[in-house]
């Protein structure tokens, strides 16, 4: 068994995330731990919660942090509904989340099984660069770090001209982690609008499977997807998704190792990746970019994943 650990903002597209790597046979999850993002924290864990029950599972849910290290949290529900969940009226309140601080889950459950753990992550960095400060020796006993994050080499971003809501929530968290010498893979937004847009087709073939976690994957979208369509995409597309595809099966997508930095601070900057494409700087490249992940197989593992 390959073991992950997943944490997350949990919202729609983290929703279906999860999905995936709950269904996926050969893979255990070992915890979520939940970030505030995409909605506040309290939301996140009921929606965390919410998505371990529909799948029949036991997976512990860990509340982690409230807000970014050093900004206010800024949330995306105009994106993702006031609920994250696409407002569509499921019950997300009242389940009870496991004891302990998802900084500490982080930091505790790689040290335990050194060479072991994949993090797959999914929102603001927040809780993975606060287990890094408190425990540095994590980069070097993690398995594999994927993060749904930044605009991998040419953009463009989603919440400024050039940064992704990820990076952008929490930049200085973000850089942390950039710097921070553990084996990362990156999965940029530009992956998510090339190869995991929900079109018409793709839509009906998600209708046609019908099963309750199909409907529950199109019920989650129905914001985030009028959303999508409003900035000119033609469909929602799936960013969380695609990350989870490259963590579960890597095989297929193209990479390239690259020296990156996450630019902090405030103005056009914040949350946006420096990335030396040509060797200029003479660094070592510390990130795994994903510059290519196939449309076609993603939306197949989806799908089995749904039905
Ligand atoms: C990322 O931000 C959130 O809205 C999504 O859940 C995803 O993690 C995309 O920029
Ligand atoms: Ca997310």
């Amino acid at each position: 068994m390959r073991r992950f650990l997943i944490d997350t903002d949990t919202a729609s597209d983290d929703a279906v995330a999860i999905v995936m790597a709950l269904r996926h046979p050969g893979v255990h999850v070992e915890a979520l731990t939940i970030v505030a993002g995409n909605v506040g924290l309290e939301q996140a864990v009921q929606n965390a919660l919410y998505v371990v029950e529909l799948c029949g599972e036991q997976t512990p849910v860990y509340v982690g942090a409230a807000k970014p290290l050093m900004r206010p949290l800024e949330m995306a529900t105009e994106v993702h509904g006031e609920d994250g969940m696409g407002d569509c009226g499921m019950l997300l309140h009242g389940r009870a989340p496991a004891e302990g601080r998802g900084a500490d889950v982080i930091v505790d459950t790689i040290l335990a099984s050194p060479g072991e753990i994949t993090v797959v992550a999914l929102g603001p960095l927040t809780n993975l660069a606060t287990a890094y400060l408190r425990a540095p020796e994590i980069a070097d006993a993690v398995q594999r770090v994927v993060v749904m994050g930044g605009t991998g080499l040419h953009g463009p971003g989603n919440v400024s001209a050039m940064a992704e809501f990820n990076f952008w929530a929490d930049a200085e968290a973000a850089a942390i982690v950039t710097a921070s010498g553990m084996p990362l893979e990156y999965v940029g937004w530009d992956i998510s609008i090339t190869s995991a847009v929900v079109t018409q087709d793709r839509f009906h073939e998600r209708e046609a499977i019908g099963t309750p976690l199909a409907v529950f994957a199109r019920d989650v979208s129905q914001v985030v997807r009028h959303f999508a369509m409003s900035i000119g995409l033609e469909g929602d597309d799936l960013p969380d998704p695609i990350a989870m595809a490259h963590a579960l099966d890597p095989s297929v997508a193209t990479m390239v190792s690259s020296p990156v930095e996450v630019m902090v601070g405030d103005g056009p900057q914040r949350g946006a990746m420096s990335v030396d494409q040509i060797g200029i700087t003479g660094l070592p490249g510390n990130v795994d970019i994903v510059t290519h992940y196939p449309s076609d197989h993603f939306f197949s593992m989806l799908f089995h994943a749904l039905r």
